[in-house]
């Protein structure tokens, strides 16, 4: 297991369309791995396999708070989508820079694990939002083109502010 480094936004990898996964071998288990690695280190919630510079179909989602459930989702694809959430969002490719974006609230995702069996996985708010958010990044789009605004520095700490006093 090893942290990998984490590509950042400038860099034209993240702007690639992602391949498909065929291959469920060793090398793949490997890479995931260490991206769980990385983001724990990273303090993530997701983290995209072109952020680590590999231009493949897979990403994987923290659904616990604390590392302890991470869900790895190759070839994943959005197969419900329901409601609406509006909320900051960051990614590990663009430190220090957060955004209002609109995601649906509910989520329902069809993809493969590390061996290639199928499965789905549903999902709720933040969750369901890195769901929609590192899957956006198999098709080169990060959170920035998707947000309403991106908040200053002084936006962004009134925002939390206010979140934690509601
Ligand atoms: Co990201």
């Amino acid at each position: 297991m090893a942290i990998r480094e984490i590509v950042l936004e400038g860099d034209n990898i993240l702007r690639k369309k992602c391949k498909l996964i065929d291959k469920f071998d060793e090398r793949l288990a490997m890479i995931l791995d260490d991206m769980a690695d990385t983001l724990k280190k990273s303090e993530g919630i997701g983290l995209a396999a072109p952020q680590i510079g590999i231009l493949r179909r897979y990403a994987i989602v923290d659904m616990s708070d604390n590392g302890s459930n991470i869900v790895e989702i190759i070839n994943p694809k959005i197969i419900e989508r329901s409601g609406k959430q509006e909320d900051l969002e960051g990614c590990l490719s663009c430190p220090n820079e957060y955004g209002i974006t609109l995601r649906p609230q509910k989520v329902k995702v069809k993809a493969q694990d590390r061996y290639g069996k199928e499965f789905v996985v549903e999902a709720e708010g933040l969750t369901a939002r890195a769901f929609c958010h590192e899957i956006d990044h198999l098709d080169g789009i990060l959170f920035k083109d998707k947000a309403k605004k991106i908040l200053t520095p002084e936006e962004l700490e009134e925002y939390i502010k206010n979140k934690n006093n509601k």
